[in-house]
């Protein structure tokens, strides 16, 4: 058992999380699974082996009547539940999006699954139920009109939240997570901006129930900076979740071990939530790799913390003066420059 990944001196919660879903048999859209498939709840001990201290799910991984079983799995292995999300993209029904289907019937039943999702947050005990915008958006132009859609995810998010509200107060945040595209060609709420603009139109009752939860691949995918997207969430206050991976560029969603492609800028990343005193959870996004056996499928999980400690633990040695300094006099080369001693110097 790998002891649990502390991020020393954070504010609010220390340990660290990740999906259960980041446990899969392997399957890509190529080619079937190549690792037998390990039930979702199962998934638990598994993730607190690997070093984390919350586990994810989606509604199709641990449904409502599995909630108090999972509650049990997680008690014996010091495990909380991070967050908890409504899948609106695996079920075919919700092949062309659940709150902008032009279907009226298949967005009250993605109303329907959002409020039941509500409720298993509230018995998970969860702070924070995610929304991913998995298939809202477009393959084709004109498929939808856009200001409906646009209409439609608004009073979606108004609804779920007033639900909300009435049954348990300010007890459980929403935290809408963007994505450009895959599997839509075009996706609805694809940065930080746009969740942003989202959240200024809901009821301003409710506004303060909703932020972001910005993924490093998902921003990297877009060909955006992905610290620029956090302190935008930051500045707005609406940064209430994260979930950090890596990622090659701009092609398919690798959900890469943390710290893997970009480790300056995952250095830099968390420089900023430390000086922000970012107080949410951190949680990793990584998917273990079709080509990893059974026996290694927690690899993917212990790099991934061990980077994150390894780089968090420099951050905090990272000296804010000297940065300070260097942005006086106009030097970001040599703003990178320190960056890089700080982490590859001796
Ligand atoms: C899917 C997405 C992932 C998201 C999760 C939660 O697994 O790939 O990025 O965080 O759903 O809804
Ligand atoms: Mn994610």
């Amino acid at each position: 058992m790998n002891p649990r990944f502390i991020l020393k001196d954070k504010v609010g919660p220390q340990g660290v999380g990740a999906g259960v879903w980041n446990l899969g048999p392997g399957g890509d859209p190529f080619g079937g699974p190549t690792r037998e498939a390990i039930p979702f709840i199962d998934r638990i001990p598994m993730l607190a082996e690997a070093g984390m201290s919350y586990f994810e799910a989606h509604d199709v991984e641990i449904p409502a009547t599995d909630a108090e079983k999972a509650l049990k799995v997680a008690e014996a292995n010091g495990m909380k539940c991070g967050m908890y999300t409504p899948s609106f993209f695996a079920d075919s029904i919700f092949k062309d999006g659940a709150m902008t289907s032009n279907v009226a019937s298949i967005r009250a039943k993605g109303l329907e699954n959002a409020k039941l999702a509500v409720d298993t947050t509230h018995v998970l005990g969860a702070k924070t139920m995610v929304f991913w915008n998995g298939r809202e958006g477009f393959d084709f132009v004109l498929a939808k009109n856009g200001q409906d859609s646009f209409k439609r995810l608004v009073e979606g998010f108004n609804a779920v939240a007033q639900y909300s509200k009435e049954k348990y107060g300010d007890a459980i945040r929403f935290a809408i997570e963007p994505k450009p595209n895959e599997p839509r060609a075009n996706m609805y709420l694809a940065t930080v901006g746009e969740v942003l603009y989202l959240i200024s139109r809901l009821d301003p009752a409710i506004q303060h129930l909703f932020g972001v939860n910005p993924e490093t691949a998902h921003s990297r995918i877009a060909g955006l900076d992905y610290i620029w997207d956090v302190e935008m969430a930051l500045e707005a206050n609406k940064l209430f979740h994260i979930h950090l991976n890596a990622q090659d560029g701009q092609r398919y969603d690798q959900d890469l071990p943390f710290g893997y492609t970009e480790p300056l800028k995952d250095l830099a990343l968390l420089v900023v939530l430390q000086d922000a005193k970012y107080d949410g959870i951190v949680c990793f996004d990584v998917k273990a790799p079709r080509t990893d056996d059974p026996k290694n499928i927690k690899d993917i999980l212990e790099v991934s913390g061990n980077n994150l400690v390894w780089l968090w633990e420099r951050a905090l040695a990272v000296d804010r003066k000297v940065i300070a300094q260097l942005r006086a006099e106009n030097r970001a080369t040599a703003i990178a420059g320190y960056l890089a001693k700080c982490l590859y110097g001796r």
